[in-house]
């Protein structure tokens, strides 16, 4: 669906280069994160993708067409959702859905069945300036969806939400990737990008250092042993175990038949730990 190759990118008037070659293909229904810090070049990238930024060097084909060849009806196939939502604030929720619609020819969606969907159709007549950020930031995905587009281009989707916005911008955007849509969204949440994605890319400085499915990454990482908490006396200790052949390792089955486990988890390394020692830089 979507394949970027050595993309490389300055911003007019500066002498650094902000993207340096970056390599990656998105297939059709996935979604796919870029991880990186505060900085790193993912909000540059997307706005590559989708057109808005030009003067790139490289190839960015989006269902097989270079991007710099794109007309005005690549806005009718894509759906953009970026962090700062520029609204009418003095109308209301659902005249901005009107408006909003109106840019567009093709098939499109009815404002308040979307309004149900992201749980604000009690807000439909609400100016948008009494919004909170939470809602707000629901109208803005609404937004991009009104078209019902094929791609999602999602910036920092759950950025400053609390976690019961959040955690329904994240059902939001796994029902789209359901219906097959495919996603690209950015983030710094690694929490986001492991709920979310099927795979990410670390970015840093412009740089992809690694693309994989935090599953993989995180088994591939981690230390094959599972730990076990128990009570000896009451007092709390602990007890690590090998992963491999665990069913047949008869210590250990003696071992929690004698004592109980308290908790017993799998060493699987964090997509933090993992970005960490990857790009030997935090997250923030
Ligand atoms: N309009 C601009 N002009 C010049 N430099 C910019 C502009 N926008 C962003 N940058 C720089 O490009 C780099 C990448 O920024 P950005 O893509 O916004 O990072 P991220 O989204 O990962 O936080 C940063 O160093 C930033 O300062
Ligand atoms: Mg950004």
């Amino acid at each position: 669906m979507i394949d970027v190759k050595g993309l490389q990118f300055t911003y007019p008037g500066q002498k650094e280069r902000t993207l340096h070659g970056l390599n990656f293909e998105i297939p059709r229904g996935e979604i796919f994160g870029f991880l990186g810090p505060s900085g790193a070049g993912k909000s540059t990238t997307q706005k590559l993708l989708i057109g808005v930024l030009k003067g790139y060097h490289g190839s960015i084909k989006v269902m097989d067409k270079e991007i710099r060849k794109m007309g005005p009806d690549y806005y009718e196939r894509i759906g953009v959702a970026f962090e700062f939502p520029n609204f009418y604030d003095k109308f209301s929720v659902l005249e901005n859905l009107k408006l909003f619609r109106s840019l567009y020819s093709g098939n499109i969606e009815e404002p308040m069945r979307l309004l149900e969907l992201v749980d604000l159709s009690d807000a439909a007549h609400m100016k948008v300036s009494q919004l909170s950020k939470g809602m707000k930031m629901r109208l803005n995905f609404c937004r991009a969806l009104l078209h019902d587009p094929d791609i999602l281009f999602l910036d920092e989707p759950t950025s400053g939400l609390d976690p019961v916005n959040a955690k329904k911008m994240k059902e939001m955007i796994l029902a789209k990737k359901a219906a097959g849509k495919t996603i690209l969204l950015t983030t710094h949440n690694m929490q986001a990008a492991e709920e979310l994605c099927d795979r990410v890319a670390f970015i840093v400085d412009g740089e992809i250092k690694l693309i994989d499915s935090p599953r993989d990454l995180k088994l591939r990482k981690g230390k094959k042993t599972i730990r076990i908490e128990y009570r000896r006396d009451s007092e709390l200790k602990e007890v690590v175990f090998p992963l491999g052949g665990i069913g047949e390792n008869d210590q250990f089955l003696r071992f929690i038949q004698e004592y109980p486990p308290e908790t017993i988890h799998s060493q699987e390394a964090t997509l933090e730990q993992i970005f960490i020692e990857v790009t030997g830089r935090q997250l923030l």
